[in-house]
């Protein structure tokens, strides 16, 4: 089946608003033809600004992470009806350095995912294992047990409302990408255990992540189980940026 490409920029903690403005600005002429789905993941700070600067366009926005509570006491947290009032349509959520840094558990990954489905945020779930998780031959173990613990909330039937981002730890920011081989296998694993789930798992986009960049997106965005890219510092630079949307295709 006919997956629509899905091209997604994560600024990670990088661009003020006078940056992320000027960023857009750059990018709509460029990729203004493409049908593909094309997604930037602000800083909380600049969300409201991309958001405006992009209406009447086929850009779609998204935060980098959410608190699964509606409000309460919470210092520091957004929620989803924050993010949904700014016009935000998506969010991130389980970025690798999310759980590595400031301790994003599964089990609070289980209570985000079905939050933000719930106010029609489309979730973003990060997964991937480490560099010795890879040699230690459990890439496949580490992403069955983040997916099973991760969606255990989420109905089959909304499923293909996730998108999921394969990012493989060592290859993030490392320039060191997955080999096409690795990246189809491991984009082919997720699309099965979806499928063992009972999900239509052929409508979920499978996004690739790590040291994307647009000399090597069009070869990983041609395999089979990847429907996108997850794309960190690439993604910081408009013409880079659209070089990869174009990549897809
Ligand atoms: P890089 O493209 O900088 O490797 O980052 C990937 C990433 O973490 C996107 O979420």
């Amino acid at each position: 089946m006919a997956r629509t490409p899905y091209i997604a920029a994560n600024w990670k903690m990088n661009k003020t608003v006078a940056e992320a403005a000027e960023f857009v600005d750059a990018l709509l002429p460029r990729i203004a033809a493409t049908q593909h789905d094309v997604v930037v993941c602000p800083p909380f700070t600049a969300l409201h600004e991309v958001v405006e600067r992009r209406r009447g366009t086929a850009v779609r926005v998204a935060a980098q992470n959410m608190h699964e509570a509606e409000s309460g006491a919470f210092t520091g947290e957004v929620s989803a009806p924050m993010l949904v009032e700014l016009d935000v349509e998506a969010v991130v959520l389980g970025h690798s350095e999310r759980r590595q840094f400031f301790g994003e558990t599964d089990a609070a990954l289980a209570r985000k995912v079905p939050a933000a489905l719930a106010h029609d945020l489309e979730p973003i779930l990060c997964v991937g294992e480490s560099e010795e998780g890879r040699d230690a031959g459990e890439t496949e173990t580490v992403l069955e047990r983040q997916l099973q613990a991760d969606l255990a909330e989420v109905a089959d039937a909304d499923l293909p409302r996730v998108v999921i981002a394969y990012e493989p730890i060592w290859a993030i920011g490392t320039g060191k990408v997955a080999t096409p081989e690795q990246a189809q296998e491991a984009c082919a694993f997720i699309r099965d255990v979806l499928r063992g789930r009972g999900a239509a798992a052929d409508e979920v986009r499978i996004l690739y992540g790590g040291s994307v960049k647009p000399d090597n997106a069009a070869e990983l965005l041609a395999l089979p189980d990847v429907d996108g890219a997850l794309v960190g510092g690439a993604s910081l630079d408009a013409e880079d940026f659209a070089a990869i949307v174009e990549a897809a295709g």
